[in-house]
């Protein structure tokens, strides 16, 4: 029964794609739209818990308070300071994995006589691995997007990242991942059998979620 508010932990949620700066106009992102962890921080806050919310995404959310950030870089600074006091970590934002090496002061201009232009990339630091790596009671979620060899690239990233679970979605699939109002999750916790939902909305997604996290505590 979600009216009744039970989940008395203090959550914290990451949302959105990042935003990596090429120069003062321009970034590099990504397709995420946020939907997935808004879903999940609506649905703890309806069940109770004080939800922080760490978001690329412009929102206003009553009841959750929003942390607003851009990059990769500013996220973690967020998480790291947060994480210590947190029960529960869900890292849904979509990091990139690489931003500009070197940010342009001026706009970058066009010129007559190039008809490519070179941006070097230089590799962010996996949030989720750093953070999680310091967890002490702390529960972690991370997402996985794959498009091939969904269970075993989510495994390998339940290990990497310290993870307890990882929410598994074949992103090449029909109404599953980025920019849709659906999800079709796989459950992964560690010497557990993986566990497939159907297509669901992500608020549904988000609701068993919680039911399934209330349920091991
Ligand atoms: O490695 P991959 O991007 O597929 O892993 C997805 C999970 O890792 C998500 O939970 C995402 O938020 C997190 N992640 C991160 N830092 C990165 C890349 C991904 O925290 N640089």
């Amino acid at each position: 029964n979600f009216t009744t508010p039970k989940l008395h932990k203090k959550i914290l949620i990451t949302a959105g794609g990042t935003k990596e700066a090429i120069d003062p106009v321009r970034y590099i992102g990504n397709r995420s739209s946020g939907k997935m962890g808004f879903a999940m921080a609506k649905v703890a806050r309806d069940l109770g818990a004080e939800v922080t919310l760490i978001t690329t995404v412009a929102t206003d959310i009553p009841g959750i308070k929003i942390i607003q950030v851009q990059t990769a870089a500013e996220m973690m600074t967020q998480l790291q300071q947060l994480f210590p006091t947190t029960d529960v970590l869900i890292m849904a934002a979509a990091v990139a994995d690489f931003k500009p090496l070197n940010v342009a002061d001026q706009k970058i201009k066009k010129t007559d006589d190039e008809d490519t232009l070179t941006i070097k990339l230089t590799k962010n630091p996996d949030i989720l691995k750093t953070v999680a790596a310091t967890k002490t009671t702390q529960f972690v979620v991370g997402f996985a997007a794959e498009t091939q060899n969904l269970l075993m690239n989510a495994e390998k990233k339940l290990n990497s990242k310290h993870a307890d679970v990882i929410l598994a979605n074949n992103v090449a699939e029909a109404g599953a991942g980025f920019n849709v109002d659906t999800n079709q999750i796989t459950l992964l916790q560690k010497n557990q059998q993986p566990e497939t939902w159907p297509l669901m909305s992500k608020t549904e997604v988000a609701k068993k979620f919680w039911e399934f996290y209330l349920d091991k505590i």
